[in-house]
């Protein structure tokens, strides 16, 4: 792993609106979260030992947020990697485009929301490690 993890790990940190009834969290396109938001999903319900991810995206952006629980992120842009821990509803991560992304090691109650730049659209998947770093390279 490199130490120069500048530009590929991007936290986003997202305010809590809390009151003494609790935590509140807004998430506004074009604000905290850099791009206008055109799709929602999130992961849960993953079993023990399962990794998911292992693609990258030729234009889609996305912010990864664990609401609860937690899943260890790879991100690799090709050049260097690094490993976070998605583990707080306050802090989100930027998947920027053509970073190759895992999820590993979530827990059994982990929710991993996911905003997204566009709608769902296979062709924007590069699925095999070695076209995206074809790819990466010209
Ligand atoms: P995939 O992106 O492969 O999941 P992961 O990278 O987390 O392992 O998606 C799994 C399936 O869900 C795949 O058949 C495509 C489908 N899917 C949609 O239909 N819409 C979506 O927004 C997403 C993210 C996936």
């Amino acid at each position: 792993m490199s130490s120069k993890q500048s530009d590929l790990v991007q936290w986003i940190e997202i305010p809590k609106l809390g009151d003494d009834r609790g935590s509140l969290v807004a998430l506004e396109g074009n604000k905290i979260v850099p791009f206008d938001i055109e799709r929602v999903y999130y992961i849960f319900g993953t079993k023990p030992g399962v990794a998911r991810g292992f693609h990258a995206h030729k234009a889609l952006k996305q912010v990864a947020i664990c609401i609860t629980g937690k899943c260890k992120m790879l991100l690799d842009n090709g050049i260097e990697k690094a490993e976070v821990w998605l583990d707080s509803p306050a802090k989100g991560i930027l998947i920027n485009h053509l970073v190759w992304h895992e999820m590993h090691e979530f827990s059994t109650d982990c929710v991993l929301l996911v905003l997204a730049s566009e709608h769902y659209d296979e062709s924007d998947y590069i699925r095999e490690y070695s076209d995206f770093i074809t790819r990466v390279n010209t």
